[in-house]
């Protein structure tokens, strides 16, 4: 075989190749193979060959060539073998693929060549395998895929290219293989989605984009794959987030992003999936199901999330989703799953819950409920506390419960700060307020005008329950109402804030710019500036300031030259309720 040409073959080559090859007739078997253990099949696996032998019967479908030591593969080497179906070269050595290499094979439909030494694809190599639907390509050392590097594939189904080196695939690589359905690039060193080559593939159903370093996916990077119905993103460890756009221009029906690190569900992301069925975005470290934020997804049925960082389950998480009926959390941090959390608990079938640390108080006296109906998994869920029944599984339960079991304690509150507090305007106001129940009660807070308060702003409610308020205005005036609460009850209490005006003098104040007569521009002052300002008096201020200015005047006069802004620094003594400002610093820009 050391004899194959290696240029474009002359019409009387095949010819040739018919009398080179030893005992090239029809019904042969070469000597090192196995042709009787299965019909039309030729089995040369492991036999050390160096070539591929010669002798094949012509009507050979299946010849296993795997774990030999071919080390390439020429021009019209295999071209009598016309009626061919499978065709493994796996597990040899081959690292060159010549252009024709697999011309006449026109009835192949499935080419093995994992485990070998390839490394570029040009063009052309695969011309003539018009009927091939599967090619395997993965465990090489292919580090491009040039533009048609697949050209003549037009039936391929299935392409296999992981685990290899791959850095670059060319825009029009994935050209002409009108009816791939799946595709899988697993460990690769791609450092971005082959968008562009992807879209060359209209009939893709199916894509597994497995173990890349990859970070990012960028907006619209897989758009032009509309007809993809299913989505894998598995093991992308630098994947933080997803950005809103990403998923544009897809339909799918089942999406997985595992195993990479995303800090909460995409929800904007996911926001057009209306089709969606299932959603497996296990082995994320995400931490809550926020309510309502799945509603856009109305026909979802699944929901994975199992090995995430899951602490809570909002009530009204599942809002919305009508088919919904399989819940898969397990082995993440909830103490509770509340009932509230699904539209219709009822219409649930499988709830994978076993491996949290469950608090069976009254909030699972529905899952007790459900106990014999749902669909646990291979573990059902046991409790971690309280402690008389630590470690007892859900199943274990009678259906009369023993007293104490599954029960809660109405909020309370325990203890509060004053119930009347007054403070200066610009000043500083704190509320506290906590409460004990079980389980452990929340504490909000409501606004006089009757609003709930957030955890952010001038207004805001800490960590531990206490309110906070910064800068007092006069409007923050009024009654504040903490209110502790369990799933079990609620208890508040009303507090009063009042607020000390300090007067501005008349005239030279307006909002919270000060203009000063004789000086261009205005001074900008936050209002806590500004009680600063009347607490030593404004016209010691003013005067100091003008002098200040007077100097800075002279002074540039002097160095020929005028500095376009100046910052004072001015400090007054401290006046008394301002507990947190650092110094009772002033700061005025002036133009
Ligand atoms: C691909 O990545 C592997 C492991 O990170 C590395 O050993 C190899 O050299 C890389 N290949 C190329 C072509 O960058
Ligand atoms: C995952 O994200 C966190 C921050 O969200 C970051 O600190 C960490 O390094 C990331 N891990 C990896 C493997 O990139
Ligand atoms: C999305 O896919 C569904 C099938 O999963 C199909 O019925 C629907 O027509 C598709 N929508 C669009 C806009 O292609
Ligand atoms: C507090 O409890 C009362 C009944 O005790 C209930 O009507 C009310 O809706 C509860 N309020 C909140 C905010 O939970
Ligand atoms: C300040 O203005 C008010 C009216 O706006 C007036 O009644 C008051 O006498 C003025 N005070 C001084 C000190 O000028
Ligand atoms: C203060 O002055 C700035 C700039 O001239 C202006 O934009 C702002 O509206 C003023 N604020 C008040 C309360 O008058």
């Amino acid at each position: 075989m050391a004899t194959a040409p290696k240029r474009a073959p002359a019409p009387w080559l095949p010819l040739l190749f018919l009398f080179l090859l030893p005992g090239g007739s029809c019904g042969g078997c070469p000597a090192v193979c196995d042709c009787t253990s299965q019909p039309r099949a030729v089995l040369c696996a492991h036999r050390r060959l160096e070539t591929v032998p010669g002798g094949l019967p012509l009507d050979t479908e299946l010849l296993d060539l795997s774990g030999n030591h071919l080390w390439g593969l020429q021009q019209g080497m295999l071209s009598r073998l016309g009626l061919l179906k499978e065709l493994d070269l796996s597990y040899n050595q081959l690292s060159i693929l010549e252009p024709g290499a697999f011309h006449g094979l026109q009835s192949l439909l499935t080419l093995r060549l994992q485990g070998n030494r390839l490394r570029i694809m040009g063009p052309g190599v695969f011309s003539g395998l018009s009927a091939l639907k599967l090619l395997d390509l993965r465990l090489n050392q292919i580090v491009l895929f040039l533009d048609r590097a697949f050209g003549e594939l037009g039936s391929l189904q299935q392409l296999e290219v992981g685990d290899n080196h791959l850095v670059f695939v060319a825009p029009g690589a994935f050209a002409g293989l009108a009816k791939l359905s799946a595709l899988t690039l697993e460990r690769c060193n791609l450092s971005t989605v082959p968008g562009l080559a992807l879209a060359r593939l209209p009939a893709l159903l199916t894509l597994r984009l497995r173990e890349l370093d990859i970070g990012r996916l960028p907006a619209g990077a897989l758009r032009g794959l509309g007809q993809l119905k299913e989505l894998e993103i598995h093991h992308w460890p630098c994947l933080e987030a997803l950005e809103p756009g990403s998923l544009l221009g897809l339909n799918l029906s089942s999406l997985a992003i595992t195993r990479c690190n995303l800090s909460a569900v995409p929800f904007q992301a996911l926001h057009h999936l209306s089709f969606l069925r299932v959603l497996d975005l296990s082995q994320n470290p995400i931490s809550a199901i926020p309510a309502r934020r799945l509603s856009a997804l109305v026909r979802l049925q699944e929901l994975r999330l199992s090995g995430a960082c899951l602490t809570s389950i909002a009530a009204h998480a599942f809002h919305g989703l009508t088919a919904f009926h399989l819940l898969d959390v397990a082995d993440n941090a909830l103490q509770t799953l509340e009932e509230t959390a699904f539209p219709s608990p009822d219409k649930l079938v499988t709830l994978r819950l076993s491996g949290n640390p469950l608090t069976c108080d009254c909030r699972l006296l529905w899952l007790l409920r459900l106990r014999r109906r749902l669909d646990f998994g291979t573990s059902p869920p046991a409790c971690a506390g309280p402690q008389h029944v630590q470690g007892k599984s859900l199943q274990d339960f009678s259906d009369i419960l023993p007293p104490g079991h599954f029960t809660c304690q109405p909020a309370l509150i325990r203890k509060s700060g004053p119930r009347w507090v007054i403070a200066e305007e610009g000043g500083h106001a704190v509320f506290s307020c906590s409460g004990d129940g079980d389980p452990a009660p929340t504490v909000s807070w409501m606004r006089p005008q009757g609003a709930w308060l957030g955890r952010a702003g001038r207004v805001r409610v800490l960590e531990d329950g206490t309110l906070e308020i910064r800068s007092v205005q006069l409007q923050d005036r009024g009654a504040y109402v903490c209110m502790v609460s369990n799933v079990a009850g609620n208890d508040s209490l009303r507090t009063w804030l009042e607020v000390i005006q300090v007067d501005p003098p008349n005239g030279t104040l307006s909002g919270s710019n000060i203009t000063m007569p004789g000086i261009p521009g205005p001074f900008f002052l936050d209002s806590r500036g500004v009680a600063m300002v009347l607490a030593v008096g404004f016209l010691p201020f003013l005067t100091s300031v003008t002098l200040c200015f007077g100097l800075i005047a002279l002074w540039s006069k002097g160095k020929g030259r005028v500095k376009h802004h100046m910052t004072f620094d001015f400090v007054a003594p401290r006046p008394s309720g301002d507990k947190n400002s650092g110094g009772n610093r002033v700061t005025a820009k002036l133009f």
